[in-house]
């Protein structure tokens, strides 16, 4: 039998996918001594964690709370959840994202591209991906453009923030002080729509109101606060990680700049093969059994979505990338039997998920409009970082016009 992994240790962290394929096998129900935690890595059994009511989000309090001022959507359960969801959720999909926030997408990504666009060489996670989720989510709010600057860098300290394992008192300061002027940049800007409430999400989120319910001003910039995060690194760390998967397997990156229609399928399969969200928390309001074991209440549970992933109880191959998998349908659709977890699954599922997708369709077929030739710079594809939250830290690309 294998030793147990520790996923706090080094070798986790350059390469959690043999630890996970490990844990699966021989511990799916793992009691981790260094986080405290239970580990859940069956695609069956996070699937469940995900699903079942009794397995609570009350844990992520400690976690995440004090970036955001105040308790929101994550943290939250039952009947209030579901009321605050619907008071949100609606502006993230259908018509309102289609014809509102379609051309905030696509203008956002035309004006970072013009920033590199005679460049030779760039930075596509510094130059692009950090930028362009938080640039659209500030515009989405009908906040000032010229604070775009802003926002990324509080967006930064907020992310660190949420990172600190260390728990390095300075990264935890800034946090705090990022989420403290994000509050006192907010307040009279919702004092202002609420009463002149215009077609932006921010008037939205003060006017919404759902069962006689509506979000205080202190819920909102909670809110907003999760938006930055939630919508800001994750989306980042996808668009990295969808051009370095596809250019480190040139034929299926010379398939999709072929047939831009096939970004979508590109984009799930990258979710599945390198989900940028690796492991998320519950805590079982009761004992729970899973994989033979028991899992006290009030526990802590992590579910390695990176392991279920890649589960080979539910996909064929599953430590390869092909974006022409059979359980893959060309317009993006995994059959639901092979839906990846990426985006969580059940009532905590991705509120962001068709917005996210719109801008990784939007940001990489301009990439690809823009730069006939691209290749990695140095010639070879950057690893990954992170143990939370996972994807190359740079991806430097030499940028190229086909003019021979
Ligand atoms: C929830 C991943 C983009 C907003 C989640 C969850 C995951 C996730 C795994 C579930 C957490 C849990 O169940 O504990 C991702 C990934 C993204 C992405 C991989 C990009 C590829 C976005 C975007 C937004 C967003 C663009 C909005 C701007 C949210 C919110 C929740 C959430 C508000 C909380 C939902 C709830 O608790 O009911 N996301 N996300 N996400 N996401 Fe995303």
């Amino acid at each position: 039998l294998p030793p147990p992994p520790d996923i706090l240790s080094p070798e986790f962290a350059a390469d959690p996918y043999p630890a996970y394929g490990i844990l699966r096998e021989h511990y799916p129900l793992f009691h981790d001594q260094g986080t405290g935690s239970y580990l859940l890595s069956r695609y069956e059994d996070v699937q469940r964690a995900c699903r079942e009511p009794v397995f609570t989000t009350d844990n992520y309090a400690w976690q995440i709370e004090p970036a955001h001022g105040g308790r929101t959507l994550p943290q939250m359960n039952g009947r209030e959840h579901a009321v605050r969801r619907a008071l949100v959720a609606p502006a993230f999909r259908g018509r309102e994202l289609q014809e509102t926030f379609l051309p905030v997408i696509e203008r956002n990504a035309r004006e970072l591209i013009d920033t590199f666009r005679d460049a030779e060489e760039t930075d596509l996670v510094a130059r692009f991906a950090t930028r362009f989720p938080i640039n659209v989510i500030v515009d989405m709010l009908g906040l000032d453009r010229a604070d775009h600057d802003r926002f990324h860098g509080w967006y930064t300290a907020v992310v660190a923030f949420i990172a600190n394992l260390a728990q390095d008192p300075g990264v935890a300061a800034a946090g705090r002080r990022a989420g403290e002027e994000i509050a006192d940049y907010l307040r009279p800007v919702i004092r202002e729509r609420r009463a002149a409430p215009g077609a932006d999400l921010l008037s939205r989120l003060c006017t919404a109101e759902v069962d006689g319910v509506r979000m205080t001003d202190q819920d909102i910039i909670a809110f907003v606060s999760l938006l930055l995060a939630a919508g800001g690194e994750t989306t980042d760390k996808a668009i990295a990680l969808i051009f370095r998967n596809l250019l480190a397997r040139p034929e299926q990156f010379a398939a999709v700049r072929a047939d831009r229609s096939l970004i979508p399928a590109a984009f799930a399969e990258t979710l599945r093969y390198t989900p940028p969200v690796q492991m998320i928390m519950r805590q079982p309001a009761a004992e729970v059994t899973v994989s033979g074991g028991t899992i006290p209440a009030g526990a802590t549970v992590t579910c390695l979505i990176g392991a279920a992933n890649r589960d080979a109880d539910h996909y064929d191959r599953p430590d390869e990338f092909d974006i022409f998998r059979p359980d893959l349908s060309p317009a993006g659709a995994f059959t639901a039997a092979a839906q990846h977890v990426a985006f969580g699954l059940g009532r905590h599922f991705c509120v962001g998920a068709l917005l996210a997708r719109a801008e990784v369709e939007t940001g990489v077929g301009q990439l690809l409009d823009a730069f006939p030739e691209v290749a990695f710079a140095d010639g070879t594809p950057p690893a990954d970082t992170g143990v939370f939250t996972r994807g190359p830290g740079h991806l430097r690309l030499r940028l190229g016009r086909g003019e021979g």
